[in-house]
């Protein structure tokens, strides 16, 4: 084990228990089992302490010593909890004798396990056991001074990464429920900020009881996860039903599955998004364009697709690379643009960001426009661009949510409210555009998300926190509205 293998700084002495008395003997023997040590590493310590020396082979965090064992026996470094500091809390029930086993599997997948124990959990496996298999010192007491100068529970609680309660006996889960923290496993599980997985074992009718349903339902709405419990036989004679913990491995299983990335919130919807200006030709060489940068469209479709949607961004001519994870068709014109959008439907989402020309000269003159001596400048006869936006809205395969903006430079909630309806979108980004707020081609953004309900004002923020706050929105919209396109 790593702590007796850790270099010590302090001269040492041979030391012998022999002449020690039984009592002394046990009690020493019992603070060794705790610690994870010998009965030996233990004395040393306690003399250090007692000349008031930093214990030279006291692990600081506990894990290192877990880890050393956990290689040393085999463990599997490319497994799934590999470096994973993991707290097992060990409840008073009798399923807890499978705990030992639970920390084994675990320390075989590369985990770093440290264990604490309810004075009740004490009632039916030893801390001697439970430290032996995990390797490290076992914590049972919230004022065990040893332990508090060692790590303390809150460090306990701070330096792990998951929590796992194992067995949850209905008691130990109702104080946790109730934020409670009289005893050292409580108080860990209300300091830590790790995510808690709980193994629920109890009797049947204890499981059954509303009391329990309560307490479960409140420390799923609190965040932490549920294994079990299960259905069968259980350890007590002659008693059946559910309240049977799960076994090790659907434990460890479970363990497992919140250490992966938990797939975005808007898989399997699709998205439209529309970004950057549009350039009307005037002839082969010369166009109508905007100022447009294409940073708030793009930023929208990184976040979309950050957020698990599959995204078609069709972004007009602009400096920007393509967003990671995201269909980009580069487009030129309000038609080409128009042309892409319906090819990308069916979508669930449609956010349209582009500042379409509104505009494009009738007819592209088929060579360069020549300056005329007699005649003066030509005149350019205009004719409107389709409205993309409005075509999205009104199609037949219309995206459940659609998202349009209104760069205005003045009466901005006016007339993005007019645009809200005119165009049929669900909600309007309305932003000031005129010349001192420096949105067009800057990277900051002031919105006002506009819908029926009402105008929220955002803070100035920048484009890519404007585009997580949307999507941020969007997922929400999507949580309380089932997918209809
Ligand atoms: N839009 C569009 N197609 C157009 C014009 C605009 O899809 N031909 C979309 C924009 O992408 C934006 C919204 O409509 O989501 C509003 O664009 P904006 O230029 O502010 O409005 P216009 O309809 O052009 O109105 P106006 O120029 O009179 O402000």
């Amino acid at each position: 084990m790593v702590i007796a293998m850790k270099s010590v700084s302090v001269p040492r002495a041979s030391l012998t228990v022999r002449n020690l008395d039984a009592a002394t003997k046990q009690a020493l023997r019992e603070r060794a089992a705790r610690a994870g040590h010998s009965m030996e590493a233990e004395i040393r310590q306690l003399l250090e302490q007692a000349v008031g020396r930093e214990p030279a082979m006291v692990s600081r965090t506990g894990f290192e010593g877990s880890a050393g064992v956990a290689v040393s026996a085999g463990g599997n470094a490319a497994a799934g909890l590999a470096g994973k500091r993991i707290v097992v809390v060990i409840g008073g029930g009798i399923a807890a004798y499978k705990s030992l086993d639970l920390i084994r599997r675990l320390r075989e997948r590369g985990g770093l396990v440290r264990c604490v124990m309810t004075p009740a959990a004490q009632q039916f496996v030893t801390a001697l056991a439970t430290g032996a298999v995990s390797g490290s010192q076992v914590f049972c007491d919230l004022f065990d001074r040893a332990a508090e100068h060692d790590v303390g529970h809150v460090r306990l609680a701070r330096e792990c990464d998951l929590v796992i309660v194992a067995p949850a006996t209905a008691n130990l889960m109702a104080r946790i429920a109730l934020g409670m923290a009289n005893d050292l496993a409580t108080a860990v599980l209300l300091a830590t900020r790790a995510p808690i997985l709980l193994a629920p074992a109890m009797n049947p009718a204890m499981w059954a009881n509303p009391a329990t349903a309560r307490n479960v339902a409140r420390l799923r709405a609190d965040g932490m996860a549920v294994v079990g419990p299960e259905t069968g036989e259980m350890a007590e004679s002659g008693e059946a039903g559910t309240g049977r913990m799960s076994e090790p491995l659907a434990i460890v299983a479970a363990a497992e599955k919140l250490f992966k990335p938990q797939p975005g919130p808007l898989r399997g919807l699709r998205a439209v998004v529309t970004s950057g200006p549009t350039h009307e030709p005037v002839d082969p060489v010369r166009y109508i364009a905007n100022r447009s940068s294409g940073k708030q469209g793009h930023a929208i479709a990184a976040a979309l697709a950050e957020a698990g949607a599959e995204v078609v961004l069709v972004s007009g001519p602009v400096n920007l690379p393509d967003p990671p994870g995201v269909d980009t068709v580069h487009v030129e014109t309000a038609r080409q643009m128009q042309a892409a959008v319906e090819k990308a439907l069916p979508a669930q989402i449609a956010v349209m960001v582009a500042a379409v020309a509104d505009w494009r000269t009738e007819g592209e003159a088929a060579q360069k426009m020549k300056k005329q001596v007699a005649g003066g400048p030509p005149v350019l006869r205009m004719v409107e661009n389709p409205d993309i936006l409005k075509g999205v809205a009104n199609h037949p395969m219309r995206p459940g949510l659609v998202i349009g903006f209104a760069a205005e430079t003045e009466r901005l909630i006016e007339h993005a409210r007019e645009k809200l309806l005119r165009k049929g979108a669900d909600w309007i980004v309305a932003n000031d555009v005129s010349g001192p707020s420096g949105v067009m081609g800057g990277d900051v953004n002031t919105v006002r998300l506009i819908s029926p309900a009402g105008v929220e004002e955002w803070p100035t923020l920048d484009k890519a926190q404007v585009a997580q706050q949307l999507v941020e929105r969007i997922c929400a919209h999507f949580r309380e509205t089932p997918v209809t396109a």
